[in-house]
Formats: structure tokens, sequence, C-alpha cells
């Protein structure tokens, strides 16, 4: 059966239980992470630490851990799993109130022990063939709230976008916040005009992907032009390329958006040429 992680303990999926006071169930009063993981070796985990070490911060909880410890206890719940490509969740929330604290206060209850949380599934990347056809997407308009960048469970808006990409048969919504592009449900969106990679730049808008990191990192080594700025809704729905970049999607060109073709209507040259050196870097990375 499964092994999750639950505060400080291995153990079988269904013996993970938390108590219905818990302020992540409550409230969404906690932040998550998304490492994926390559042949058993997770993926910019220093990256995706420091994320979850901001995101903490941005909710004043204090981490229960060092970098040491977690890099340690993501080891040990990637070894109890029996396949090799994951996705491990994480989660940690600001805990449950103890008996004599009032059980449901929004402010923060004293002297709580988070509740820490991590499971991995089944890493399932996209094929050649799906990279090939790309996706389609739908526009809608970004009703979050001002603190994006935090990586944070509670996730309604987020949910509702992403479910009307489902209705739309699509695969992902493409948020619009006061005419300019913020970024899709659940990935970062980059656009690309005359051979130049824009995206919008890292503000408490949007969160910060790690893919969005390297995709940035890889186009300034391999003298691929690109811009961070913000991005007009009409310059989203004239580009040449549109991708949908993350941990589990990687970079999936988007074709269609709203019913129209994006560009020639197919996945374009600098997706392949990315999700080329994507492939390359990692492979890079967990040779090392
Ligand atoms: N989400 N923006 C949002 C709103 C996201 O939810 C995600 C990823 C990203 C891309 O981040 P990264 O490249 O670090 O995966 C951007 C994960 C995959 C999720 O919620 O499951």
């Amino acid at each position: 059966m499964t092994s999750v992680y639950l505060n400080d303990r291995f153990m079988p999926l269904a013996d993970a239980k938390v108590s219905v006071l818990d302020r992540g169930f409550v409230f969404g009063d906690g932040v998550y992470e998304m490492i994926p993981v390559y042949s058993r070796k997770p993926f910019r985990l220093e990256e995706h630490l420091r994320r979850l070490q901001g995101s903490l911060d941005g909710i004043r909880l204090a981490n229960p851990h060092g970098v040491a410890q977690w890099r340690d206890l993501i080891g040990q719940l990637i070894a109890l799993q029996a396949f090799d490509d994951q996705s491990i969740y994480l989660q940690i929330t600001r805990g449950t109130p103890e008996s004599g604290q009032t059980p449901r206060d929004h402010a923060f209850p004293q002297g709580v022990a988070p509740t820490v949380f991590m499971f991995a599934q089944p890493l399932v990347s996209a094929t050649d063939a799906q990279k090939a056809a790309g996706v389609c997407a739908i526009t809608a308009p970004d009703i979050r709230w001002g603190r994006c960048d935090i990586k944070s469970i509670s996730l309604l808006a987020n949910v509702l976008a992403r479910q009307q990409a489902v209705d739309a048969a699509c695969a992902e919504t493409v948020m619009l916040r006061d005419g300019f592009l913020s970024e899709g449900a659940a990935s970062n969106i980059f656009v690309v005009k005359n051979g130049v990679l824009l995206a919008p730049p890292s503000s408490n808008l949007i969160l910060t992907g790690i893919t969005y990191d390297v995709v940035l990192e890889l186009a300034a080594a391999h003298g691929i032009l690109h811009e961070l700025r913000a991005i007009s809704e009409a310059e989203v729905r004239r580009a040449d390329e549109l991708w949908m970049t993350s941990s589990t999607k990687e970079i999936m060109p988007i074709v269609k958006l709203d019913g129209a073709p994006v560009g020639t209507g197919a996945p374009g040259p600098l997706a392949r040429q990315m999700d080329a050196l994507y492939q390359d870097f990692k492979r890079q990375v967990m040779r090392a």
C-alpha cells in the first residue's frame, strides 16, 4: 500500500488521519510544494525548498524542518514508493488547535505544532505525441488575491479556473488581470512573438514556477532572446506561440486559445527547441 508521511511518521495512506479542526481543513491555512522526481532523484529540490520557505514566511509559519532534514525525509518517502518517476506533494498547515483553545478562530492558535503531510504519486510525463499535438486553453479573469506568489493550499479560484478549462474540453485556463497576462490555473504562461520569448516578471501576482526559472535560465544560456515584462491580452491573442509550464506538464504548447488558433495552430519551433533543452538539462542534472 502507498506509504505517506504525516507528522514525523511514515505510514500506509489509509492510516494517515488529521483532525477536522486542522487549520488546513477549516481555513485553507497552509502552503504546499509539488516536487517532480525522475528516476528517484528529486529535481531542483533546493529551489523547491527555498520557495517553500518563502511561502512559509509569507503566511508567518515557522519551517518545521531544516533543508538537510527535508532532504532526508523526501529521500525516505521516495525510497518507499514502488515507482521511479514521482511527484511529491508536500503540505504544511498551521495545525490543530488544542483542547482548551478556541476550536475555530481566524487568529493563529498559540503553541500549536504544524501539520506536515507528504505523499507521492506516479509522475506521468507528456508523450512526444502529446507535445507534438499541443493543447487548447481558454481565458478567464484572474479573480485571485494579491499574494499569488505564496504557494497557498487555498486554491479555490485556481480550482474554479481549471474546471472552466475542463468544462470547455481544454487543458488550461490562461488568467488575465486588468487586461494583462498573469498565469495559468496551475502553470506559468510564456508567449513567443517574432522569435522573442516573453513572460510576466516575478511578482505578487504570479507563482514563480521552478520550471519558469529553468526555462529562463536555459533561454539565457542558449542565446534565446527573452524579455520579462507585462504582456497585454492583445499580445496573448496575437502570440506566435503560447506555452504552459509546470513541474508536471514541463513545457506544453497551447495551440488553440478560446477556440482560435495560436500562431499557425501547431506547436512552434521555439517550444520544440526549449523542450529539447529542458529534457537535456534534466538528463544532466539527474546524472550529476
Ligand atoms: N502547480 N502557477 C501556478 C498557479 C501553479 O499552480 C503552478 C504549479 C505553477 C508552476 O510552478 P512549477 O513550475 O514550480 O510547477 C505556476 C503545481 C504543479 C500544482 O499545483 O500541482
